[in-house]
């Protein structure tokens, strides 16, 4: 049996890195995955600074297929294993569907929805073995149709079922999993997405540390769905009764008054 560690990806950056900071705080040790290895580092350093052990750093494309293969013998090289899976890598890009570039899209589905996959499903019986779990790192987007940004919200849809869906699944074998749908928060991803208006600061914004923090909790509680904040538990709810029409024409205004550019 490898040493267990918690697994967390888009750590280089945004709420990743504030996972990091909770998770190491309270004793786990990291392995830190991402494209940009400097930044990696720099929070590796960080974080063997305050007196933890050094996390492992991993950069890693996840828009490639076989990420979990080339985590796990990153890891198995280390000696250890995950016990925790925090997949909160992911991106969005704002405009109508059909006008913007495909493979950026479809990219958005390999690293949101395909990667995600692949690390919640390669490493179960690790989790099981350690008695850890998954976090994955929904979008409030996740309970509702996004005209303006349509793959993104699809990707989170897809991020909601199929985590609550193993949450059951995996309950029997002692393995946590919890989704973490935040609301706005500000981090790298508007800039990401080709949002020009930098989103104003609203009820629904939240710190990425109060929603890191969140998530750990949730995890550790074994909760299957967190909403941090009151205002986006309120609209999570609100899109459940509000007629379909309504949220797309909402939803779709929302995107227009973001977007970067016409036609994109
Ligand atoms: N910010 C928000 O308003 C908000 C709201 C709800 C949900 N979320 C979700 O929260 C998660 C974190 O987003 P954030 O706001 O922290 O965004 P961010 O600041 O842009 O950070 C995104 C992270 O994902 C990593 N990533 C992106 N593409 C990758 C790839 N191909 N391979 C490996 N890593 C990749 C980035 O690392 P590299 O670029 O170094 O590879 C970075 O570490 C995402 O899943 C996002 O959808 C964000």
């Amino acid at each position: 049996m490898g040493r267990p560690v918690t697994v967390i990806t888009g750590a280089s950056a945004g709420i990743g890195v504030a996972f990091a900071r909770v998770f190491a705080r309270h004793g786990h040790e990291l392995a830190l995955v991402a494209r940009r290895a400097e930044r990696l580092n720099a929070l590796a350093d960080e974080i063997a600074a305050g007196g933890a052990r050094r996390p492992l750093v991993i950069a890693d494309d996840l828009a490639s297929a076989g990420t979990a293969a080339r985590i796990g013998a990153a890891l198995a090289q280390a000696g250890a294993e995950p016990q925790y899976v925090v997949n909160n890598a992911g991106f969005g890009l704002v405009g109508p569907a059909a006008a913007r570039d495909r493979d950026g899209q479809l990219q958005m589905i390999d690293v949101n929805v395909r990667a995600l996959a692949e690390l919640s499903l390669g490493f179960v019986d690790s989790l099981a073995r350690h008695r850890g779990g998954l976090l994955n790192v929904g979008s409030v987007a996740g309970f509702l149709p996004g005209p303006g940004m349509a793959v993104y919200y699809a990707t989170k849809a897809y991020v909601l079922s199929f985590s609550e869906a193993l949450h059951s699944e995996l309950k029997p074998r002692g393995v946590r999993v919890t989704v973490l749908c935040p609301g706005p928060v500000p981090t790298e991803f508007a800039e990401r997405a080709g949002i020009r208006r930098a989103p104003s600061k609203s009820v629904l914004t939240q710190s990425a540390e109060h929603v890191a923090e969140a998530g750990y909790r949730g995890l550790m509680r074994g909760e299957r769905v967190v909403v941090p904040g009151f205002a986006n538990k309120l609209l999570t709810f609100a899109v459940r009764v509000v007629p379909r029409g309504a949220v797309l024409r909402l939803v779709e205004a929302r995107q227009k008054r973001r977007r970067s550019a016409p036609g994109t």
